[in-house]
């Protein structure tokens, strides 16, 4: 009995992956490097050169978004020119003009800076190549097309709603309060702001009735933003906060950050300087393998959970409906298991409203990352108890 549930598991595994995602076995480009595809013209008829343009390889969920972005439009048909960056804004302007000179029939950009990328990507507008701007919105340039990303907005709220829900706060008792500090990300990143606000307005209320008090008073984005997402950035300024407002024994409850590169930087930070005898609440967000082993430890307490395999899926429906001709909408959603949102409202570029497509990202703790990150197939279960991504 047990070996016939094992293998309708993995058929399972297999099936959900192919659903709105897929796992790759294939190795992403170095650092620096690009990666060349193999032949053309595969199974699903898919023809043409995809230029796919990564920040870096240093945060891991990147390694991620390249390998499942080329499998997935490998195994339509379509030669793939992958490059990653290194965080390094000049060479992510090089490697885009290599990618629109080896004649590429459409762009996919994950910025580094969105702010950064104008004159290339007008180079690609005027050369006819569609661009369609991925996770990060680029800005101020009219030749971004789409942008596919994450309900970035929602990320912020659903670390915010965690606070509240395991606190048990309640807007009409202050009897009881508890302190909180922010680590943002990176002001370069376009979607750093909405992951902060997310989170600072669904707290506003319990800060504003001082139930929730900042003690650092570091609340503009600004004060807490860290720059490249780099760990430890985010380390050493926690320290800081820490010797400055913690040392006398005041106890800290929430460390609210934007993603788990942070996280990582904050919780090292909480191990080292910080007193208090309380486990303080720690968020973040993308799943790495080593905050999902601070999850385990009980050392983090919640990341949010972004399926990139099913963002390589969207991206590659909406990039075959803009090669074959078409202007994609609503109707495209409708392709997807994974949940998707077309969206016409939230994000300006500055140069007007970029149609988007948003998935939805979930919450991941303790408790569920069996459920939502194993048994969905985007991880295994190391022997040490501890998840591996797959891909
Ligand atoms: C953001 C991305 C997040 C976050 C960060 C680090 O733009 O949406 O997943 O982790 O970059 O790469």
């Amino acid at each position: 009995m047990k070996k016939f549930l094992a293998l309708a598991l993995s058929l399972v595994m297999a099936l959900s992956l192919v659903a709105c995602g897929g796992s790759s076995t294939e190795e992403p480009a170095d650092e620096g490097e690009t990666a060349e595809s193999g032949e053309t013209g595969g199974e699903t008829g898919g023809s043409g050169k995809i230029g796919i343009a990564m920040p870096t390889k240093s945060l891991e969920r990147w390694n991620r978004d390249g390998s499942y972005l080329q499998e997935q439009f490998e195994s339509a048909g379509y030669e793939v020119e992958l490059t990653y960056s290194d965080n390094d804004v000049t060479q992510q302007v090089n490697d885009i003009e290599n990618l629109i000179s080896d004649g590429v029939d459409l762009l996919i950009v994950a910025a580094i800076d969105g702010e950064s990328l104008t004159t290339v990507l007008d180079s690609a507008d005027e050369a006819g190549i569609p661009v369609i701007s991925y996770d990060r919105l680029i800005m101020n340039t009219k030749a971004i097309d789409y942008y596919v990303s994450f309900d970035n907005y929602t990320v912020g709220v659903l670390q915010g709603q965690y606070v509240i829900d395991t606190l048990g706060l309640d807007l009409n008792d202050t009897s009881k309060t508890y302190n909180i500090e922010f680590t943002a990300g990176d002001p370069a990143d376009n979607n750093a702001p909405f992951f902060f606000n997310g989170a600072f307005d669904t707290l506003k209320p319990y800060i504003d009735a001082g139930i929730l008090n900042i003690v650092s008073g570091q609340t503009a984005f600004e004060e807490v933003a860290t720059a490249t997402w780099d760990t430890a950035t985010a380390m050493n300024r926690m320290q800081n906060i820490l010797a400055s407002y913690y040392s006398d024994g005041t106890q800290l409850d929430v460390a609210l950050c934007s993603n788990d590169s942070t996280a990582l930087g904050v919780t090292q930070a909480i191990e080292s300087d910080y007193a208090g005898s309380n486990q303080p609440i720690i968020t973040g967000q993308d799943g790495d393998e080593a905050n999902l082993k601070n999850i385990v430890d009980s050392k983090q307490s919640m990341t949010v959970y972004k399926a990139v395999a099913n963002e390589a899926v969207v991206t590659l429906a909406l990039a075959q409906a803009i090669l074959n001709g078409e202007q994609p909408g609503e109707e495209l959603t409708s392709q997807f298991d994974c949940e998707c949102a077309y969206d016409t409202s939230s994000y300006d570029n500055n140069t007007g409203i970029i149609p988007s497509y948003l998935l939805t990202p979930t919450v991941v703790t303790a408790d569920n990352i069996q459920e939502e990150l194993v048994d969905t197939g985007y991880y295994t279960m190391g022997s040490d108890g501890y998840p591996v991504a797959v891909g």
